[in-house]
């Protein structure tokens, strides 16, 4: 089993590569010179991206809730191996009013980011680990996000997903050591996309698509296996994480009431 890290001509699966941290992660590995297999719902955007950056970009277009789309992308990866990486970026954010406590919203948003993360990582695993004979280790890139670490207002759902899926990301990369595929979790703070420009609240340290691509390139290529940025604001939460119970939940209770007051 190789400990080399493969760094050039990579082909990466990327999901989410349609928007937002997804598609500047796509140029950036563009601008690098990997290979990317690019994979969203919006065809017609994927067949855009491709008019974009030409060959080094091939659109996988399918749902990652969806089983068959899965068996369909499991296929399509295998006749593609070897592959790299995979970064499993697709997910959703849907904002709960407590008022009014929604089971469905809860369902439609574990269903996004952990169902759909772990889907691709059954399409996609068979394929990491046929790429092994390249004697490089493959990477396995799970999007997370820092949001989980505090318990803010009106985020049960997103919140609860994304430390699920943390969860399933380090126990996963415990299982994998052995077989030579690295798991790098990557748990950005807040960044300018699709997804947050829906959001009618200030987001602090609030950093541009391309420059969350720019670090998370840097630190895949490094297989590092906790990547979060930026880091001002992720060093603020663990701080924030060491605090007693009690404070916290009173700072957090806080924060609740304020947006509440903010929204009439
Ligand atoms: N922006 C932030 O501040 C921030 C912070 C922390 C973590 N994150 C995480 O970063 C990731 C990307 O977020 P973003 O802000 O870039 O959001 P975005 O602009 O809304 O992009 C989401 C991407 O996910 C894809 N997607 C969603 N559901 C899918 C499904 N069922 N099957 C296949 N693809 C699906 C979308 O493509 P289609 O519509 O074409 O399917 C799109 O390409 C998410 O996992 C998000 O939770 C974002």
């Amino acid at each position: 089993m190789s400990n080399e890290h493969n760094t050039t001509n990579l082909t990466v699966w990327l999901t989410g590569a349609t928007s937002g941290i997804g598609l500047a992660v796509l140029a950036e590995l563009v601008r690098q010179g990997h290979r990317v297999i690019a994979t969203g719902r919006n065809r017609d955007r994927l067949n855009e991206i491709v008019a974009e950056y030409g060959n080094a970009v091939t659109p996988l277009a399918g749902d990652v809730t969806n089983p068959q789309d899965c068996r369909y992308f499991r296929e399509q990866l295998h006749a593609m191996a070897p592959i790299d990486w995979a970064i499993l970026n697709a997910g959703t954010c849907e904002y709960m009013d407590v008022s009014d406590f929604d089971a469905e919203l809860v369902s439609r948003v574990v269903n996004t980011n952990i169902v759909g993360t772990a889907r691709a990582i059954e399409a996609v695993l068979p394929v990491l680990r046929s790429s092994q004979s390249r004697e490089c280790r493959p990477l396995l890139a799970v999007v997370g996000s820092s949001a989980w670490w505090f318990p803010f207002t009106r985020a049960e759902a997103y919140g609860a997903s994304k430390a699920g899926l943390a969860y399933l990301a380090e126990s996963l990369r415990a299982d994998l050591a052995g077989e030579g595929i690295d798991v790098s979790l990557i748990s950005p703070g807040f960044v300018r996309t699709p997804l947050t420009d829906q959001n009618d609240f200030s987001m602090p340290f609030l950093m541009e698509a391309e420059d969350a691509a720019r670090i998370m390139v840097r630190d895949l290529t490094r297989h590092r296996p906790d990547i979060h940025f930026p880091r001002r604001f992720t060093l603020m939460l663990k701080l924030l994480a060491c605090l007693p119970r009690s404070l916290r939940d009173r700072m957090a209770a806080a924060m609740s009431r304020n947006a509440k007051e903010s929204n009439g």
